[in-house]
């Protein structure tokens, strides 16, 4: 089965398409980061009409790219949540239309579901079960999965996501947007040793997050010091340090809990290569396996999106057609779909 996958959930565009039979034939995607820097952060309201102008040129190209006519396709899968309503309605309406006038299913996927099974787009893919870190703008989860659709969350953020405070810290820094790209930048030259932050919630036992101190930390150091390059570079050091450390010590817990022997990093803070590097350290040491999606498979995109839709699909998923999104989604409310 071909399937045509559309992401729209938040700043970026984008169209893949996934062969049961070959695997990933393509992916096109279109980053809004540009309309959104001078604000500072994504504008729900600009996202959604970018999406509008940018998302049927691009399924235009990865059909083009892939060699695939409409009639060579199955279904088509979009993601419906969570995400920024109005940016998800455009994939929504778009994706419904389409597989309407071709006479295939349409499926809503879930984002994060997306993010959880980009490794399987690797060619060493993991075998379930694992223990997925989800880490990206929104979320920031520890979940078990025994397979697809049956997860069961061990740990998330009380507050922000690491990824949101990643954004945050860039900001107060004056490091711009998308923040934790330019934060782990700027921390490649910064003094590991001149600041040295807390690591939330980690003196206690469970698998629960907290950023936001981190993030009060970063606000109150970048205060109490005159705002040059190299105390920014320290700042960003010692933010991502903590950061990471706090994530590699719930995974290594979050391992031992459950006696898993695979550790799956996804989400675009998964792209960070400090984390990579420290957790692949650590869960080697427990004899466990780390996996990680490639770094433009971390970040958004819909090669993810076409992989879980077919995926879906194939297992019989389908949906009356209605157009509907989902602001918000808890992982756990998914069934689950063993072939
Ligand atoms: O998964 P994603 O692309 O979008 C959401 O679904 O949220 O994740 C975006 C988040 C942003 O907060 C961004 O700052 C962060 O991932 N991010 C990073 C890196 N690349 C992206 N954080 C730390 N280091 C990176 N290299
Ligand atoms: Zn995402």
């Amino acid at each position: 089965m071909r399937v045509l996958g559309l992401e729209t959930s938040c700043d970026e565009t984008g169209a893949a398409v996934y062969d049961s039979e070959r695997g990933l034939l393509g992916h096109r995607l279109y980053s809004q980061a540009a309309l959104h820097r001078e604000f500072g952060g994504v504008v729900p309201e600009l996202a959604a009409r970018d999406h509008i102008r940018k998302l049927l040129p691009l399924v235009q190209a990865v059909m083009r790219d892939t060699d695939t006519d409409a009639g060579d396709v199955g279904g088509v899968a979009y993601t419906a949540g969570p995400g920024l309503v109005g940016a998800l309605l455009v994939g929504a309406s778009f994706g419904r239309s389409l597989a309407w006038s071709w006479d295939v299913p349409a499926l809503g996927v879930h984002h994060m579901e997306g993010h959880l099974l980009a490794p399987m787009l690797e060619s060493e893919p993991p075998s379930f079960p694992f223990v997925a870190l989800l880490v990206s703008g929104g979320h920031t989860l520890l979940v078990d999965v025994e397979g697809l659709g049956r997860y069961r969350v061990l740990g998330e953020s009380r507050d922000d996501a690491v990824g949101e405070a990643f954004d945050k810290v860039a900001k107060l820094l004056g490091l711009g947007y998308p923040g934790g790209p330019a934060v782990a930048r700027a921390a490649e030259s910064g003094d590991p040793n001149r600041f040295r932050f807390p690591r939330p919630m980690t003196d206690r036992p469970g698998l629960d997050f907290s950023f936001s101190g981190l993030k009060t930390f970063a606000r109150n150091t970048v205060l109490a010091h005159p705002r040059d390059p190299q105390t920014v570079a320290d700042v960003a050091c010692a933010f991502q340090d903590a950061a990471v450390d706090t994530l590699v010590i719930k995974c290594r817990r979050a391992l031992r809990q459950t006696g898993r022997a695979r550790l799956v990093v996804a989400g675009g803070v998964g792209a960070n290569v400090v984390l990579r590097r420290r957790l692949s350290e650590a869960v080697q040491a427990l004899n466990a396996r780390t996996y990680y999606p490639r770094p433009e498979w971390c970040t958004d995109n819909a090669a993810m999106i076409a992989y879980l839709g077919c995926r879906r699909l194939l297992t019989g998923a389908r949906e009356p057609p209605a157009i509907s999104v989902r602001a918000r989604w808890a992982l756990t409310e998914l069934n689950a779909a063993d072939p």
